[in-house]
């Protein structure tokens, strides 16, 4: 498994894994190619992709706002799961901001992805039971 910095060649097949993730990744208008472009010119390094024998596989988005870290859009093939890919995304891009001084790193789950929950938990992510997300579109 390699894992490397997304370019905007790779859209189509990330696009095409987010669609295929199921309730874990609600596409948006963010997620067309010309709003993902624009995420390269902001941590263009926090933004990865996992590659089997040159086959893209998984895909994570990271961000660092300055205060906390943000990750989004994790998706992993259905043939590819439980094989450490979504790991080996995080790890990664746990060690970049980490670099980055990043002291904590937030994300959204779906509270119907019972297996990315599982898999968050197991690495040490917790519910921020006080809070509830919210957003505005723009
Ligand atoms: C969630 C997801 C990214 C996990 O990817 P993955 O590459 O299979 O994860 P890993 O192989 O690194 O799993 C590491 C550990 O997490 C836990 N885990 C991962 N998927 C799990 C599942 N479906 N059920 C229970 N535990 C799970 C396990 O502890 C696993 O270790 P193990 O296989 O030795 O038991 C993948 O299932 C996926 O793309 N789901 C759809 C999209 C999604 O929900 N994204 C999350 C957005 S927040």
């Amino acid at each position: 498994m390699r894992i490397r910095e997304f370019a905007i060649d790779d859209y189509d097949a990330v696009y095409a894994l987010w669609r295929d993730a199921g309730e874990g990744v609600r596409l948006r208008p963010s997620d067309e190619r010309a709003e993902i472009a624009k995420k390269l010119t902001r941590d263009p390094d926090l933004f990865l992709v996992a590659e089997i024998d040159g086959t893209l596989v998984g895909v994570i988005i990271g961000a660092w706002d300055g205060r906390r870290g943000w990750l989004h859009h994790l998706a992993v093939h259905s043939d590819c799961r439980r094989q450490g890919v979504a790991s080996a995304l995080l790890d990664e891009v746990e060690r970049r901001l980490a670099a980055r001084g990043c002291l904590k790193v937030n994300l959204l789950v779906h509270r119907d992805s019972a297996g990315a929950r599982c898999l968050y938990e197991q690495r040490g992510y917790e519910v921020m039971t006080p809070y509830v997300a919210m957003g505005k579109e723009l």
